[in-house]
């Protein structure tokens, strides 16, 4: 039994993460198996209608997923009634305009991550939602993801006694493009194109941390751009202006130490390409995107440090792998999901704009205390970021 439709505006499925995660893998998903499904049995189909530049190319994806409203006229789309949800997965730097078209249009709010370029203008689209009473969230994918719910879990049950540290490794080598292609594209590598590793990974350690640990009350990061010249899509070398590595320590909630590697620049040897140990006086666990292991207390050896003799001892094989115990469906889906059945619930998004907004503020005051060299605040706890 279908009982409403929800309308959603989706601006920018052109793109890489617009068509694959959200179009794709969330919202034809969950329109292709009848809708979302509401706590009291009763389903909401999804309407989307599609928004961007190019009409063949909307026309083009349309087609290909049957989707009967196509559009390259945003405001006509705002204008409709029938349409609730505004979802903007644009280049982060089209965003703040399009974003407050559909806040004059008072339509509720789904956007990627970052709001905004800068925590002044994110602080300000955070207000603007508030003062105007919209439903707003922010994409913080990693989290639904299932080797971070499985530590979430850890967390929950109490396993880690006091939490003391995590030390997080989030990299891979991204190819120069000389001999091989970039993996990346060539932006990422120039500051004055929105590019660097802490603008694009720094809020999302944001709310994981936030989430998972409490709020990041200080940031003390070295940057560096190890490789200085790279070679873009059209084969032409060019200067890279922008961090491809950044060296961070967090303080974030009570008194957990957070010692967080991302990088461009490192050739993996862990399981996953990003990990993140956790030790507590518990316990322990490392988690990835999928997987974790952990060794409590009880069952922890007890080396000793002796450099004239090899250490016969397996270490991993101490450690016990973190069953799945149910089933993790896709992050952006997950969210979408929670966030669809929060806006018929008329009840608040729990990853807001202001949580964007804190996540910009970190990379803000990452890059200020590498220019600095020196340990940066965020001010009081979750509120710092507005
Ligand atoms: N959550 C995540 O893990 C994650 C990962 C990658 C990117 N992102 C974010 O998603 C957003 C999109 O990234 P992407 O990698 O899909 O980029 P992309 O370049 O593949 O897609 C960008 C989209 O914006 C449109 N666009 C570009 N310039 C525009 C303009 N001037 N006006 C209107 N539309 C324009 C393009 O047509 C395309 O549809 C970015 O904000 C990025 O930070 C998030």
């Amino acid at each position: 039994m279908t009982t409403q439709t929800i309308g959603i505006i989706l601006n920018g499925v052109t793109g890489r993460m617009g068509y694959r995660q959200h179009l794709v893998r969330s919202i034809l998903a969950i329109r292709d198996e009848g809708g979302l499904r509401l706590p009291d049995g009763s389903r909401a189909q999804l309407r989307p209608v599609l928004v961007g530049r190019s009409k063949d190319r909307l026309e083009q994806i349309a087609h290909r997923h049957g989707i009967a409203e196509y559009t390259t006229d945003l405001d006509a789309a705002l204008a409709d009634d029938g349409l609730h949800v505004y979802a903007d997965f644009l280049l982060t730097s089209a965003r703040v305009p399009a974003l407050r078209r559909a806040i004059a249009a008072g339509k509720a709010l789904y956007s990627e991550k970052p709001t905004a370029e800068t925590h002044a203008e994110a602080a300000d689209l955070a207000r603007e939602v508030e003062r105007a009473g919209l439903h707003n969230g922010v994409v913080h994918d990693k989290i639904y993801l299932p080797g971070l719910r499985k530590l979430k879990r850890l967390l929950d049950s109490g396993f880690f006694g006091r939490v003391l540290s995590v030390r997080g490794e989030f990299g891979y080598w991204v190819f120069e493009g000389d001999w091989q292609p970039a993996q990346r594209p060539s932006w990422n590598y120039r500051r004055e194109d929105g590019g660097g590793i802490v603008v694009d990974m720094f809020p999302h350690w944001s709310y994981v941390l936030e989430h998972l640990f409490g709020p990041v009350r200080t940031v003390y990061a070295h940057t560096a751009t190890h490789i200085p010249k790279r070679v873009d899509e059209q084969g032409r070398t060019y200067a890279a202006t922008a961090d491809d590595a950044a060296y961070a320590i967090f303080e974030v909630g009570r008194d957990v130490v957070v010692q967080m590697n991302s990088s461009w620049c490192v050739r993996v040897d862990r399981d996953e390409l990003v990990e993140f140990q956790v030790d507590g006086t518990r316990g322990s666990a490392v988690v990835g995107l999928f997987n974790g292991r952990v060794q409590s207390r009880e069952v922890t050896p007890r080396p000793v440090w002796n450099p004239d003799l090899a250490d016969a001892h397996d270490y991993r094989a101490d450690w016990a792998a973190v069953p799945d115990n149910g089933e993790f469906a896709n992050g952006f889906r997950a969210q979408w999901e929670e966030y669809l059945r929060d806006f018929a619930a008329g009840r608040p998004h729990r990853f807001d704009f202001a949580s964007a907004a804190r996540g910009v503020l970190l990379a803000e005051r990452a890059l200020e205390s590498a220019a600095a060299g020196r340990r940066v605040g965020l001010g009081e706890g979750p509120e710092a970021g507005r």
